[in-house]
């Protein structure tokens, strides 16, 4: 199992190494390497066990040090890059050559972020180097937003992971770029469309596909518990699946289900708070994905806010389903 601590000053000396570190943000905890070092980057991959089509996000301290590693901020995207860095958004930018190509599987963009938690700004502020972090979970499955969850998965092939406690925002990062002239959104994530747009205006909506090479990482099947998910109208669902006698668990909003025992049933948010709901979301789905039951059923959310991204996560959990 990893180490796990505060430490910035050890966490710097293995990512000098060349060593992975699991790091804190405030969306999900990531899998950091010195983006720099090729070596490096292609322990994420293997680590993750991610085709090496899907990129990684670059993650670094400030806008000055963005210079460092892109040609330019389109003039579209820099009024987000100002109003909303640090924080949950990640930007598309014509990539210089210092970054490696693994970073962005060969693409002419690097996805890069400004994260807002105060232990990884602190680590960023002493490295030398930009850190690239894919989120810290195997390839495929639910993200993680608390130290243990990564130590559960990847703790017996990195060394070291920074404590920064639960993250608060709970879902990954927005990503924005821009498609055709127009500011594209790729990924619903922890910053709304509606404060996105509150700043350049109506945006277009990138829809997620497995072999569009521009979104390489829109994968649908994303997100996913070990048990089947399954998402639509609760009543109906908890009615079907107990007919059938089968043992299921349920996730929703902010009801409660008396005929089911309380350990099979998590509520969001019993306040209707979004907000609250994105943070406890993928803990739910994996404390869920734990419990001795054949199917996970679940409701979505309002489409609004962060209800958007919320019920994107949800969806993409149930494919294949
Ligand atoms: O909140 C987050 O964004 C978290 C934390 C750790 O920062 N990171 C994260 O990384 O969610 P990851 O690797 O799980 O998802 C990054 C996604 C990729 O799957 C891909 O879709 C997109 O970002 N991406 C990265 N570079 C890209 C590029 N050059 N062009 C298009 N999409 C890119
Ligand atoms: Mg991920």
């Amino acid at each position: 199992m990893a180490d796990i601590g505060k430490d910035i000053y050890k966490a710097k000396s293995f990512l000098e190494q060349g060593d992975l570190v699991g790091i804190p943000t405030e969306t999900v905890y990531g899998l950091a390497g010195n983006a720099l070092n090729p070596d490096a980057v292609a322990r994420i991959f293997a680590v993750k066990n991610r085709p090496s089509f899907d990129p990684l996000i670059l993650h670094t301290y400030d806008l000055e040090r963005v210079e460092n590693f892109t040609l330019d901020i389109p003039e579209q995207l820099l009024p987000l890059a100002e109003k909303y860095w640090p924080g949950p958004l990640t930007l598309l930018l014509p990539k210089k050559e210092i970054v490696p190509d693994l970073v962005t599987s060969g693409l002419d963009k690097v996805a890069v972020r400004i994260p807002n938690h105060p232990l990884t700004r602190e680590l960023l502020a002493i490295l030398d180097f930009p850190l690239a972090a894919p989120s810290a979970n195997p390839f495929g499955y639910i993200s993680p937003t608390n130290a243990n969850h990564v130590n559960d998965q990847l703790g017996d092939k990195i060394p070291y992971i920074l404590d920064g406690g639960i993250c608060n925002v709970g879902l990954e990062s927005t990503i924005v770029g821009i498609e055709d002239g127009k500011v594209t959104v790729y990924r619903l994530g922890g910053l709304e469309l509606d404060k996105i747009e509150a700043v350049v205006g109506n945006v277009q909506l990138m829809a997620h596909s497995s072999s569009n090479p521009k979104s390489p990482g829109m994968l649908k099947s994303h997100y996913s518990p070990k048990k089947p998910f399954i998402v639509g109208d609760l009543s109906e669902l908890v009615k079907f699946y107990t007919s059938k006698g089968v043992d299921f668990a349920v996730l929703s909003f902010d009801k409660e289900i008396e005929e089911i025992p309380k350990f099979r049933q998590i509520q969001l948010s019993r306040n209707k708070d979004l907000s609250e709901a994105a943070k406890n979301l993928f803990a739910s789905m994996r404390a869920l994905d734990s419990l001795d039951v054949s199917v996970i059923l679940s409701e979505l959310l309002p489409e609004e806010g962060l209800g958007r991204a919320i019920n994107d996560r949800l969806r993409r959990a149930s494919v294949g389903e």
